[in-house]
């Protein structure tokens, strides 16, 4: 078995960028930060807590649509050798359910797990290779367009001839506003020979209170990851946000048809960075832009894929049809 991370971030860049994006989204009118720095070590740890609580529906989910069909997708797509590229793996504890299946049917099996955080590769790895003694696993420590690149080169590299699947689970599509969703998903089908295959975790619309539920949770894990991200500036850029001055906010935006997170300065206040070289003012009440988590129609998923030249497979469901993984195959 092999199995080992590859680290495409060089540390001196990603600060010099990070702190870049934060002077940036702190100058905006409307201030924003960029949901990809939520994920240091400390980060990921809160997100994969997150996926445990009772109203983040979305795991339990994305997880019951992979024990049900697993057996079925790995039958029908995984008896040629495959290469699996999976954006954002985290912990990829729900990826493993599919991949044991693949493993059963074909025994030339690459993953190449992408991920932003380090730490959360490495561990996941260990745990993938007590599971998985069988396949080739090459982590690589990056963004998503980085690490697409580096899978492409290595699988060409090393002559492999496999489907490739690239996996895109638990709604992290969501985090893209729709035209960019579709922008990204056309850049990785245009990397794609026909028959390779794209599965996409969607959330989808739902009941208003489920889905500000799911963000609120009442064990205040969404909101100590939410304040989470300034506490990693204070860390890495030299920051000196009071977190106790501000506070958690999420609610769902019908009209954008969206969950939006957003940091709230409880008083007006002045917070300096270092690595910005510069203070930001708050207003009291004045919030920060963190994320925004996209929900989906099927209809507007089936559009989607037609428009960036990919054919809807199949749409599996969750029992109550909370979820949707999409399967998508490159004509
Ligand atoms: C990892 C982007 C899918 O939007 O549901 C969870 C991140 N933010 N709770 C999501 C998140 C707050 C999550 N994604």
């Amino acid at each position: 078995m092999t199995a080992f991370v590859l680290d495409q971030l060089d540390r001196l860049t990603f600060i010099r960028e990070f702190a870049h994006d934060v002077s940036a989204g702190l100058s905006a009118e409307q201030k924003q930060l960029q949901p990809k720095y939520f994920y240091d070590r400390k980060g990921s740890e809160l997100f994969e807590e997150i996926c445990r609580q009772p109203e983040y529906y979305l795991t339990r989910a994305e997880a019951s649509i992979l024990r049900t069909y697993s057996p079925y997708i790995a039958r029908v797509y995984g008896s040629v050798p495959s290469a699996i590229i999976e954006l954002g793996s985290g912990s990829s504890a729900k990826t493993i359910i599919l991949l044991q299946e693949f493993v059963k049917v074909q025994q030339r099996l690459y993953y190449f797990p992408i991920d932003i955080s380090h730490s959360a590769l490495q561990r996941a790895l260990m745990a993938l290779s007590d599971h998985l003694p069988a396949i080739k696993i090459t982590g690589l420590s990056a963004d998503y367009i980085g690490g697409i690149a580096k899978a492409g080169q290595l699988i060409a590299g090393e002559q492999i001839s496999a489907r490739m699947i690239v996996l895109f689970l638990g709604s992290s599509i969501g985090n893209f506003e729709p035209g960019e969703a579709e922008s990204f998903l056309g850049i990785i089908a245009e990397k794609l020979s026909p028959g390779d295959l794209v599965l996409v975790g969607f959330d989808l619309h739902k009941n208003e209170k489920v889905l500000n539920a799911a963000y609120n949770d009442s064990a205040g894990i969404t909101a100590r990851f939410n304040l989470n991200i300034l506490d990693r500036i204070n860390r890495e850029l030299g920051g000196e946000f009071e977190t106790r001055h501000f506070r958690h906010f999420a609610f769902y935006n019908k009209n954008e048809k969206r969950i939006e997170m957003h940091l709230m300065s409880t008083c007006r206040q002045n917070v300096y960075i270092r690595e910005a070289g510069r203070t930001f003012d708050f207003d009291r009440g004045e919030t920060i832009h963190t994320e925004d988590s996209y929900k989906y129609t099927v209809r507007q998923i089936g559009q989607m894929a037609k428009q960036c030249g990919l054919k809807v497979e199949r749409h599996f469901f969750d029992q109550n049809r909370m979820f949707d993984l999409a399967m998508f195959r490159k004509d």
